[in-house]
């Protein structure tokens, strides 16, 4: 008997959107059968490239209403900007209880909320209609992070003693559309974009092997952010031509480089520390994934770059620059990494395959709102520390309320 298929709408039809529509060659037994966008163009692009790829029957759709009122649909993938989260999962529950439609359960990708108090409006929101939630925090589930994690735990830990640190860095050259680098509309800078990914991570490897988030309590963070490239005025003028004169790193700069220690303690009471970097400001071949898992008597580590073939092409080579060796690639000639099948690598592929096994089997997903919420403390948590020059016990007064000063445009680290 052929088994239920989960019909897939997504909201966006931008980068993301395209990543998530390419990842489904890999996913069994769910199809994309729709795409709503600001533009229609873009909507039309997506679900054709859906369609192209043999994973739905795409189509593009007016609004989001109309996807939750299509009996087709059963889940929705959010993949439009952050500025529009709660916008879009208000239309979500709005077209729910107005008794237009019925889903199964909503994915959102990173980060849940521009700040906790957004984050939390989102767990809310998917609670009160009883959707199941999917946070999309795809290197959870990517193959290098899983299978070290596994033989980690299951070899060293069992053997020696569980793992201390967890370090984490996620690093480029900065964000391909204007609005991730404009602090109120993306929430933050590079600690917001970048940082989701390598605080979760980093709890996640640290976290024994089917233990709950709870196994981890964080007690104090430590961060510190600074503006090295983007605000000098050769760069800056380049954000601001690319924007249309609406990025004045001069005046309302992001963080274009974060670091955070966060301090946990197990079950026991015994430390445990998460070390985070990100950056925008790293030229390299193109976006650099780095993991480690550092225990008594052993140690993992995980290079995105480092993986798989590589090319050399020398100076006589000359072409049109391109994104066809890796995400955010740098150059075109020397000796440089491809990452063959980056929507695996990275974790698109597992992610989805999870998200539609937990859907269809009636499942809350191991990765929630609930967790996108805890991520989006930590991080602003982390604004904190950065702003006051200080650790931060966890979780400190004011957390739910608190909007960093990149995000209200008035931090500037060259104005003391
Ligand atoms: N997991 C990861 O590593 C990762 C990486 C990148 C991004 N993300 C996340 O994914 C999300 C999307 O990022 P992206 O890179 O895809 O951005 P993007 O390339 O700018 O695409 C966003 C898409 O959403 C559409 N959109 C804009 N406003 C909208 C609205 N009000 N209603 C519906 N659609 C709207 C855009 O519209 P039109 O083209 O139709 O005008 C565009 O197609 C962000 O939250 C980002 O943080 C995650």
């Amino acid at each position: 008997m052929a088994a239920r298929r989960l019909g897939i709408g997504v909201i966006g039809g931008g980068f993301m959107a395209r990543f998530h529509i390419r990842s489904f060659v890999g996913v069994r037994h769910a199809d994309i059968r729709g795409v709503v966008s600001r533009r229609r163009q873009t909507a039309e692009e997506a679900a054709a490239l859906a369609r192209r790829l043999g994973v739905g029957d795409a189509m593009a759709f007016d609004s989001v209403t109309a996807m939750v009122a299509d009996p087709a649909i059963d889940a929705l993938w959010i993949c439009a900007p952050n500025f529009t989260r709660v916008e879009m999962m208000e239309e979500i529950v709005h077209a729910i209880e107005t008794g237009k439609g019925t889903l199964i359960g909503v994915a959102c990708e990173k980060p849940l909320g521009r700040n906790a108090a957004e984050a939390r409006r989102m767990l809310e929101l998917v609670a009160r209609v009883g959707l199941l939630d999917g946070y999309l925090e795809d290197q959870l589930f990517s193959p290098g992070v899983v299978r070290g994690k596994d033989i980690v735990w299951t070899r060293g830990a069992a053997l020696t003693g569980p793992p201390y640190i967890a370090r984490a860095a996620e690093e480029h050259s900065g964000p391909h559309m204007p609005w991730f680098w404009e602090g109120e509309l993306q929430g933050g800078g590079v600690l917001n974009d970048m940082m989701c990914h390598s605080v979760e991570v980093g709890r996640f490897l640290l976290t024994p092997p089917g233990a709950p988030r709870s196994a981890l309590t964080p007690v104090k963070v430590t961060a510190h952010t600074s503006c090295l490239k983007w605000q000098r005025p050769h760069y800056a003028e380049i954000l601001a031509e690319t924007s249309g004169g609406k990025l004045d790193y001069l005046k309302r700069p992001s963080e274009d480089f974060a670091r955070a220690l966060v301090e946990y303690r197990d079950a026991d009471g015994s430390p445990r520390i998460v070390e985070a970097t990100t950056s925008w400001c790293y030229v390299g071949a193109g976006l650099r994934l780095s993991m480690e898992l550092l225990g008594p008597e052993y140690s993992l580590s995980v290079n995105s770059l480092d993986a798989g073939p590589k090319v050399f092409f020398s100076r006589k080579v000359v072409g049109e620059a391109g994104e066809d060796l890796v995400e955010k690639q740098n150059a075109e000639v020397g000796l440089m990494p491809i990452v063959s099948d980056e929507e695996s690598e990275y974790g698109y592929v597992g992610e989805n395959r999870h998200m539609v096994e937990a859907f269809l089997a009636g499942r809350r997903p191991e990765e929630t709102f609930a967790d996108g919420v805890s991520v989006t403390e930590l991080l602003m948590a982390a604004y904190m520390s950065a702003e006051q020059e200080k650790t931060i016990p966890f979780p400190p007064p004011g957390l739910e309320s608190f909007v960093p000063t990149v995000a209200r445009g008035t931090w500037n680290p060259r104005v003391t």
